[in-house]
């Protein structure tokens, strides 16, 4: 039994919040919402139209929109994948607590760049040399907002899907015992 209301998972573009997040809401019989698709799907573009139209900042402020609009709402028993940058912003990061417990999912930069360097549907990366130094100094620089956002982390490098839901699951109810 988990008490917390929703499980919210951050982490750097290709930890795997996403894929992680719906197998996790199988497991728990939680409903599985990923931020980045209800904000595509809300404003009818994608994301690299709406950074190329609005962009990044009006990203950033649909990001908080989103949130604020799903706090009102005063949901549960949802797991939520956020966007890798969502966490930047501090009511954001404000809005994250009041949901639930949130996730910071690790992962070292190698396999993050393994993971995202040839995907076509994030407007901050693209396979190139250039990409990768300005990739690895935005997941530097971004580590230390992960820190700061989360409740736990869970180091997922090295750890199969099964293992990295068994180490959320006996985080949150470590967490809850002693609470
Ligand atoms: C972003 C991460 C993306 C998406 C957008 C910006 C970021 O989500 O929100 O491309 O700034 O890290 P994923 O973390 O799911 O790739």
């Amino acid at each position: 039994m988990i008490k917390h209301q929703n499980i919210i998972l951050i982490g750097f573009m290709g930890c795997g919040k996403s894929t992680v997040g719906y197998e996790l809401a199988k497991k728990l019989k939680f409903n599985f919402v990923d931020a980045d698709a209800a904000i595509v799907a809300k404003a009818e573009k994608s994301i690299t139209k709406i950074f190329s139209e609005q962009g990044e900042a009006g990203f950033r402020q649909l990001e908080t929109d989103y949130l604020s609009e799903l706090c009102k709402q005063n949901i549960t028993g949802q797991i939520l994948a956020t966007g890798g940058g969502m966490v930047l912003n501090k009511k954001n990061r404000e809005y994250m607590k009041q949901l639930g417990v949130v996730i910071w999912l690790d992962a070292k930069f190698d396999l993050i760049w393994q993971r995202v360097k040839s995907a076509k549907h994030r407007p901050l990366v693209s396979n190139t040399e250039e990409s990768k130094f300005e990739l690895s100094r935005l997941y530097d620089a971004r580590s230390s907002v992960y820190a700061q956002a989360c409740d736990f982390k869970v180091e997922i490098d090295k750890l199969s899907i099964d293992e990295i839901i068994l180490g959320i699951v006996e985080s949150i109810r470590y967490s809850e015992k002693s609470e």
